[in-house]
């Protein structure tokens, strides 16, 4: 009786031991910053003006990586910081094959323990494009913040240092896990999916037409709503299994236009074309024999629209989408629509395929 009572002694110390070894280990460790890495491929954030009167006379893709965290010192009171240089480009200047490269660089360091939230410093001009690339493709949890300037830091008032602060300060937070990828920009917190460049000169100059997620201020995140698209580990898409992405072109959409530009792309050997229409995504009459020369050769057909800002293209609504077996956009803009079709190309041919995606992401 003794000998048992003593060895439930020692049993029950042995688990309180260890109760107490890992809370102090869980309270330690919820004390530890956050270990986020900064990747930067270039853009106004790391760009130089000859005066600090020049918000909007300078040159892009100009200041390192370690230049623009040394530039912050406060982000070190948020997280652990380090920084990689991916590319030092303008980001109109961005392709496919660098999408494909950043990445794949996204989900390595995602999967990585040491790693607990990514910021990507880009230029602000196809930054929306970038963010919802990674949205589709990036398999992970945890916070990825795409962040941009619209005045270089060497300008007066310029944005980037706060806006890379508040970057650091989402990509660090817990309750930014499983929201998607994310952009800071202006004080405001967006959803990669849905936000876009809507003013090209100014810092307020992000939109998304259903609304920011939230703000972060002072480094701290205060969220109003979450995603209900499907995203990173809710997609079907993943970067470690996609190889190259499909050629997709646009053509803007306006009235007397000709269809010159899809039989250049038919020539270019795309797989679809995205049609900018105007209003709802309207095609001329003029136009749809080159649309169904293009769809018979198995190129497929979106109908995006040139009008964005709230509203989505409405399948068999004006135009016989059934009839001529194209898509529709949805809410989608026309340079995020070709960003989804070079992803789901990569993994079906099938139209009723393509508009279920388009629906669904
Ligand atoms: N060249 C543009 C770009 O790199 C500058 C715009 C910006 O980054 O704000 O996207």
């Amino acid at each position: 009786m003794q000998v048992r009572n003593h060895k439930g002694w020692i049993a029950g110390r042995t688990l309180a031991l260890i109760a107490a070894l890992a809370l102090s280990s869980s309270t330690a460790f919820a004390d530890a910053k956050s270990k986020v890495v900064i990747l930067a491929t270039g853009g106004t954030i790391a760009g130089a003006g000859a005066t600090a009167a020049n918000s909007a006379t300078y040159q892009a893709a100009k200041v390192p990586v370690d230049k623009l965290i040394a530039g912050v010192p406060e982000l070190a009171n948020v997280a652990d910081v380090r920084g990689e240089q991916v590319f030092q480009i303008a980001s109109e200047s961005f392709t496919n094959e660098q999408l494909m490269t950043l990445g794949k660089r996204v989900s390595a360091l995602a999967k990585q323990d040491d790693v607990d939230g990514i910021v990507i410093t880009h230029g602000t001009d196809t930054l929306e494009e970038t963010a919802f690339f990674l949205n589709l493709v990036v398999r992970s949890e945890k916070p990825v913040v795409v962040v941009g300037s619209m005045r270089p830091g060497s300008a007066l008032s310029a944005d980037g240092m706060l806006n890379l602060y508040d970057a650091v300060a989402v990509a660090a937070a817990k309750d930014a896990r499983g929201k998607g990828v994310l952009v800071a920009m202006n004080d405001e917190i967006q959803s990669g999916r849905d936000v876009s460049k809507a003013i090209n000169i100014r810092t307020e100059a992000f939109k998304s037409p259903w609304g920011a997620l939230g703000m972060v201020v002072e480094g701290k995140s205060y969220w109003f709503r979450a995603p209900v698209k499907r995203h990173t580990t809710s997609s079907e898409f993943d970067i470690d299994k996609i190889e190259k992405l499909a050629p997709v072109e646009v053509a803007y959409g306006y009235g007397n236009m000709s269809d010159a530009a899809y039989r250049a792309f038919d020539k270019a050997g795309v797989k679809a074309v995205i049609h900018a229409g105007t209003g709802n995504g309207s095609v001329a009459k003029h136009i749809v024999p080159a649309l169904q020369e293009l769809r018979g050769k198995g190129v497929q057909v979106i109908r995006s629209a040139r009008v964005t800002g709230g509203g989505f293209v409405l399948r068999n609504a004006e135009q016989p989408d059934d009839k001529y077996d194209w898509v529709v956009a949805h809410d989608l803009n026309p340079q995020k629509a070709r960003i989804l079709a070079a992803v789901a190309l990569t993994a079906t041919q099938d139209s009723k395929e393509l508009q279920r995606i388009f629906w669904e992401y």
